[in-house]
């Protein structure tokens, strides 16, 4: 099945040369463009691009079953959003008013509400009620041109509720044409019972949890949330090694609420990537030079909370890279829409256009283990991508922010 995607306005983020698995520094701030482009599709796989000039001379070559116009539109490689909690039960507006009259994340967390509140909605809950529910916010993300999700559990925060919200993801994995990458956070949060006694948590996520999710391969990655008022960096410890014997490697909540030692424990463990970085001092920059972690930054968090900025000018300027992920949740950030992270990166962030544009695919995508695959148009990756509505230039894109700017969206080269 070939499938022509013809008059393309302006093809973004092409590849001709080796793919990258991911950019940093200065690199960020290239993307490569073919204005007037033609895109060829084969069996879900992206077979060629070019300028429509070259189409004539190839045509004869391919036997096209489907032909697109795209006259005055752009196209785009999907966003890979690498941060996400999509599968919970009950939104949490009443906190978010709390929060209006003054109550900080923390406060709230302490006296039972914050992802206590979910965990309870979400033990309530079935395991089909969650998949619909997942299921039809995954759908809406794809539409606003999400190409690729990580998915975390820990909402549950029990054995039996965490192998609950595991296996959803799984469900999901296996009827979604979206490529889905599951992460185990049991330690998202510590339990009433436990309190005064973490230590025990702990003992529960290694001991008991973590063994039933390896031996069902219900996961990828597994995650902590290494921060003050939550897990220490022993805590921390303790779980990745123990994750990290069962396969899974790691992908940390680090540095949101203080400098916690998250980063240096995350890059310690090899993680593919530290999430958060609201706090980060030059210690924790100087840390992730040369590491194989991917600094995630989640606009869509600190915008909620009012928190301060995660440095990413500097970090870029330090030759870092810069990924940026919704964190899609009830409490910290109730919108997957990665357009409007696009946006947020530059308006907020400062990054170009083109940063931005690397922060939310390859970046994120290096973030999820999936940049050989997706993230940019590559001959030979997968073929998700968006046909945007019509606009005068890319970076139209991140400008016209809270408008939605995708026409046609696409997942292994079939519209959806
Ligand atoms: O990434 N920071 C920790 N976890 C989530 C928030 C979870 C919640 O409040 O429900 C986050 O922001
Ligand atoms: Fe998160």
């Amino acid at each position: 099945m070939q499938t022509l995607i013809k008059n393309i306005k302006e093809l973004v983020q092409v590849e001709t040369g080796q793919p990258k698995l991911r950019t940093q520094g200065k690199e960020m701030a290239q993307v490569e463009t073919v204005k007037d482009a033609y895109l060829l599709v084969e069996d879900g796989t992206i077979k060629a691009f070019g300028p429509m000039s070259g189409w004539k001379a190839e045509s004869g070559k391919w036997k096209v079953d489907k032909e697109v116009d795209a006259t005055g539109r752009m196209v785009f490689p999907s966003f890979c959003d690498s941060h996400t909690h999509l599968v919970y039960a009950n939104s949490r507006e009443t906190e978010f008013v709390d929060k209006i009259r003054g109550l900080s994340y923390e406060e709230i967390a302490k006296r039972g509400g914050g992802i206590l509140n979910s965990a309870k909605a979400t033990a309530a809950a079935s395991e089909d009620e969650l998949y619909d529910m997942a299921r039809q916010r995954l759908d809406e993300a794809m539409r606003l041109g999400t190409g690729a999700i990580e998915i975390k559990s820990g909402y549950g925060l029990t054995t039996e509720s965490e192998l609950k919200l595991l296996r959803v993801i799984r469900r999901l994995k296996e009827n979604s044409p979206m490529t889905i990458k599951s992460n185990f956070l049991g330690a998202h949060g510590i339990p009433m019972e436990y309190r005064g006694r973490q230590e025990d948590y702990v003992d529960l996520v290694i001991n008991d949890m973590l063994p039933c999710v390896a031996d069902e391969g219900l996961a990828d990655f597994i995650d902590v949330f290494c921060d003050q008022g939550f897990f220490t960096v022993a805590d921390t410890e303790r779980i990745l090694e123990a994750g990290i014997k069962r396969g899974l490697r790691p992908k940390i909540h680090a540095n949101e609420m203080a400098v916690s030692g998250g980063v240096q424990v995350g890059v310690k463990y090899g993680a593919i990537s530290v999430d958060h970085l609201e706090q980060m001092g030059d210690a924790e920059i100087e840390c992730l030079k040369g590491s194989d972690t991917m600094p995630t930054i989640l606009p869509g968090c600190a915008f909620f909370l009012g928190l301060p900025l995660s440095p990413a000018r500097q970090m870029i300027e330090a030759g870092l890279p810069v990924a940026m992920a919704s964190d899609y949740n009830p409490g910290t950030s109730p919108s997957f829409n990665m357009q409007l992270i696009l946006s947020m990166a530059c308006i907020r962030y400062r990054l170009t256009p083109e940063e931005a544009l690397n922060a939310t695919t390859l970046n994120t995508a290096y973030a999820m283990g999936v940049s050989h695959e997706l993230g940019t148009i590559a001959v030979g990756k997968r073929a998700n991508f968006f046909i945007s509505k019509p606009m005068p230039s890319y970076a139209y894109m991140p400008y016209a922010y809270g408008e939605n700017k995708v026409e046609r969206a696409f997942i292994n080269g079939q519209e959806i």
